[in-house]
Formats: structure tokens, C-alpha cells, sequence
């Protein structure tokens, strides 16, 4: 077997962002809640990268402290002036210096090029390129760096600005990010000049100074789709509906039905299991399951909620962080869940708040059941037993637990704990006075009728 390759990736993100208008760092904002340099690094991560230089510019700890979450072995390098894509690449020059087989350059507002096509990049190299560029085939050029390519062989990148007009008939365009052989990058970087129409370093000029030097480049043609820059928020847009799309049909290929899959809209990291089925609008929020059988009934809301096998969620639910439901648990419409636990088979059907609870197996919680979990300073749990019943229209005031098989009487309000079996009754006794409403209504009726007579 061949040893594997060592693999540095530089993630370019000193980006001025200035058309997002934001207080955000652009790389910062998100595609399916996932920041964009958390889907870049995610995607060189996949494509085998075990190193990951971040160039970042000065005075950026969010992006800083981002880097760190995604790619924990991330290292920065701070670019102080943009002086162009090469100048950018160079700020990762210790990094370099340690050798690696395969160097990648990514942008991170790019956020959708899959870690196969990172893969094919240095697939390129280990066949003995010396730059691998990714190319488009642009439905609109203007503006892109053109790839001149001669007998199969890439010649050079020439930047819009200083193109010819025969050049700038080229459709295969630069989308930016390449790899190269690790051997010569430095080398290569380094005999990078500014003399250009923008007095920039281009990284585009690797691609010249390799062939310069008798080395081999080599273009791999990617779908626009997946080469998409975000420089404002309609391109954020275009990127969102892109990724929605993508994850639809990833979800639909494991096996779940989506029966108007553009209708709803998934996270970068909810899991959907085999055989669900998924009504129309539903948005799912980060860090939701949904495990295989279950159900979820159209206009749902999820963030932080496992759903276990076979449950049935919806319609109008409204599952929030820490919502468990077991095996068979049903949460029904107008329910809200958060942090608490629902037992195997038990039923919150209708009308209901259910938070820091957990309910046991096969408990039935009836229609506009309310879990008080707050006193306006602290939250407080409410555990109720297995196969408990909650009559309709109970306050339950944490901290309380009902007992397993306990019944509480409709309309309670239960301030103190409910023994297993027991029947607790919170509410006023009824009263019944015979015949009240019909005197009221006769003495009433008078009353109407002599005001009438004496205007
Ligand atoms: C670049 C390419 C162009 C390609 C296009 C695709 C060069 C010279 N040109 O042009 O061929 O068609 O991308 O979108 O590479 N950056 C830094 N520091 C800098 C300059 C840039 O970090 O000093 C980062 C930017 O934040 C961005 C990326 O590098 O993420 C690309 O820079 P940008 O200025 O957008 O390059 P383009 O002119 O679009
Ligand atoms: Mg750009």
C-alpha cells in the first residue's frame, strides 16, 4: 500500500466583508448553521487535510476562536495588509516550512465545494501536477481570473483586469482554490510579483511560474454551483438554497420521504434516519435526531431535540434544546418540549408546555397541561411517574413529582408531590345551585324590559 500523502490546507479568511453590512466577520455568517470557514475547514478536514493554517486578518478573535471549534489542530497566521491572494497564502510561510506532500488553498467564503473535490484536487498532484486549479465554466465571467489551457496542459491564469479580449472570450474561469505539490509551493509562492493592473500578489500566478519551470498544472472543472462566493447577502441566500438542496437529497437517499422536500429545511448537522417521513414546513434548527419510523407532521419547529424510533411529532410542534422524545412518544400539535424527557409510548397530545420534566413510559399528559417551571429567578424540575395520567388543563408547579399510575383531576393546580396510584385534586370543589339560571334570566328580562318602556 501507497503511504498516505500529508496534507497542509490554508483557508483564506482575511476577507473585508463589507458588503454583508455587518458586525459579523463575513466568514462568520452561516449556510445551514454552519459558519462559512466551519464548512470550508469541515470539507478540507474530509479531504484528508490533518493540518489547517487559517489566515485571518488583525484583531479577529471570533474567527479565531471559530477556527479553534471546527479544526481543533487549526493554526492562524495573521495577514496585516491585503496585498493579494499569494501575500495571503504567505502568511502561512512557517506552516509551509514544515513540508507536506499536498498543500490546499481554500477560501473560506466558498463554503460549498465538497471534500470529494478537495480529494480530486490532490488526487491531480499525487499524478505529478504541481498545481491542480479549480475551474467553472462561468455563465458570467466578467470579473473571474481566465484559465488558459493549451494541449491539455493549464498555461496560466489571467485575471480579468489584465486580460486580453480574446482571453476574456474565455468561459473556464478560476474559482479561486487549488493545490499544490508541497515540494515547490514555497518556492513557487515566493517568485510571486505584484506587477499587475492591481499591484497585488496573485496566487493565479503559480500556475505561470510552475510551467516556467518546466513543472505540470492541471485544471479540475467543478459544477459554479459548488464554487459560489460570498461576498453579500444575496449570495448568502444563493448559498443557503444551494446547501438546502443538497441536504435534502442526502436525506431522501437514506431512506426518509420529504413530501415537499423544498419546504423544508435542515441544519449541516441534523440526522434523519431511514424510513421517517417529513410533511411540509419543518425547519430544523442545530443539533436535532430524528431516528428511523418517525413521523413529523407538517409546520414543526426543532433545535437540540432527539426523536426516537417511531415517534410522531406535529402538527405545530415546537421541540426545543434538550427535548427527548423516546421510542414510540408522541408529541403532539401546539406542544412545546424543552429540556425533558418523554418515556417510551407516553402522549403529550395537544395544547401542552412541557419543560424541565421528564415523563415516564406510557404517561398520558392531557390537553393544555402547563409544566410552571419558573418563578421568574430559577427553573425547577417536574417528574411524572410511568403511566401517570395529567387530566386536561393542569398547572403542574415545579418542584413536583406525580407518582407512577397517579391520576391528577382536570383543571388541578399541583403544588406538592402526588403518590404513585393516588387521584390529586387542585381546584375548587363544584358547587350547584338548582334553578339559578333560570330566576337570573326572568329577573333579568324584567329589569331589560322596563328600561325599554320608560325611554
Ligand atoms: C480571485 C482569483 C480569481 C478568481 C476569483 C474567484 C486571484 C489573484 N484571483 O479573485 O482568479 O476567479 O478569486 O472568486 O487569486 N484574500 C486575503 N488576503 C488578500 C486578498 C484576498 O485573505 O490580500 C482572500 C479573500 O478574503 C478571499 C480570497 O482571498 O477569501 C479571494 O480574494 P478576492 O479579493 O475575492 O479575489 P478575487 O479578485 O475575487
Ligand atoms: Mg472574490
Amino acid at each position: 500500500m501507497q503511504p498516505a500523502r500529508s496534507c497542509l490546507a490554508i483557508v483564506l479568511a482575511a476577507g473585508e466583508g463589507t458588503r454583508m453590512k455587518s458586525q459579523r466577520p463575513k466568514v462568520l455568517h452561516e449556510v445551514g448553521g454552519l459558519s462559512l470557514l466551519g464548512h470550508a475547514l469541515s470539507a478540507v478536514a474530509a479531504a484528508g487535510a490533518e493540518a489547517a493554517t487559517v489566515v485571518i486578518g488583525p484583531d479577529r478573535p471570533e474567527v479565531a476562536r471559530e477556527a479553534a471549534t471546527r479544526f481543533p489542530a487549526a493554526e492562524l497566521a495573521i495577514q496585516r495588509e491585503r496585498r493579494g491572494t499569494a501575500h495571503a497564502v504567505l502568511a502561512a510561510r512557517e506552516s509551509l516550512r514544515r513540508g507536506y506532500d499536498d498543500v490546499i488553498v481554500a477560501f473560506a467564503d466558498t463554503p460549498l465545494v465538497r471534500p470529494e473535490t478537495f480529494a480530486a484536487l490532490r488526487a491531480g498532484l499525487a499524478t505529478g501536477a504541481a498545481v491542480v486549479v479549480l475551474g467553472f465554466e462561468a455563465v458570467d465571467p466578467t470579473g473571474y481570473g481566465r484559465l488558459v489551457e493549451r494541449d491539455g496542459e493549464l498555461e496560466e491564469i489571467v485575471e480579468h483586469k489584465d486580460a486580453t479580449g480574446a482571453q476574456r472570450a474565455i468561459k473556464l474561469c478560476n474559482a479561486g482554490l487549488m493545490a499544490l505539490s508541497g515540494e515547490h509551493a514555497l518556492e513557487i509562492l515566493e517568485a510571486i510579483g505584484d506587477h499587475n493592473a492591481q499591484r497585488e500578489f496573485y496566487l493565479t500566478d503559480a500556475v505561470a511560474i510552475a510551467r516556467a519551470r518546466g513543472l505540470h498544472a492541471k485544471v479540475l472543472r467543478a459544477p459554479e454551483s459548488e464554487v459560489h462566493g460570498v461576498n453579500d447577502r444575496v449570495q448568502l441566500a444563493t448559498a443557503e438554497a444551494e446547501f438546502q438542496q443538497r441536504k435534502r437529497l442526502a436525506v431522501m437517499k437514506g431512506g426518509a420521504t420529504l413530501m415537499a422536500p423544498e419546504t423544508v429545511f435542515f441544519s449541516f448537522d441534523t440526522q434523519v434516519g431511514s424510513d421517517v417521513l417529513i410533511e411540509p414546513n419543518c425547519v430544523f434548527g442545530l443539533g436535532v435526531s430524528i431516528a428511523d419510523g418517525a413521523v413529523i407532521h407538517a409546520f414543526s419547529h426543532f433545535e437540540g431535540a432527539e426523536i426516537g424510533p417511531g415517534a410522531i411529532v406535529g402538527p405545530f410542534a415546537r421541540l426545543r434544546p434538550g427535548a427527548k422524545l423516546a421510542e414510540r412518544a408522541k408529541a403532539g400539535n401546539f406542544v412545546e418540549i424543552k429540556n425533558s424527557e418523554i418515556g417510551v409510548g407516553a402522549k403529550v397530545n395537544h395544547l401542552t408546555y412541557i419543560g424541565d420534566a421528564s415523563v415516564g413510559a406510557a404517561a398520558n399528559i392531557g390537553a393544555g397541561t402547563i409544566t410552571c417551571n419558573y418563578d421568574g429567578f430559577f427553573k425547577a424540575r417536574t417528574t411524572i411517574g410511568e403511566g401517570a395520567f395529567i387530566g386536561s388543563n393542569s398547572s403542574l408547579v415545579a418542584p413536583v413529582t406525580v407518582g407512577a399510575g397517579a391520576y391528577i383531576g382536570s383543571g388541578s393546580v399541583i403544588t406538592g408531590d402526588v403518590k404513585p396510584d393516588a387521584l390529586a385534586l387542585g381546584r375548587a370543589r363544584q358547587a350547584e345551585k338548582e334553578g339559578w339560571a333560570k330566576a337570573f334570566r326572568t329577573a333579568a328580562m324584567a329589569r331589560k324590559a322596563a328600561k325599554k318602556a320608560a325611554e
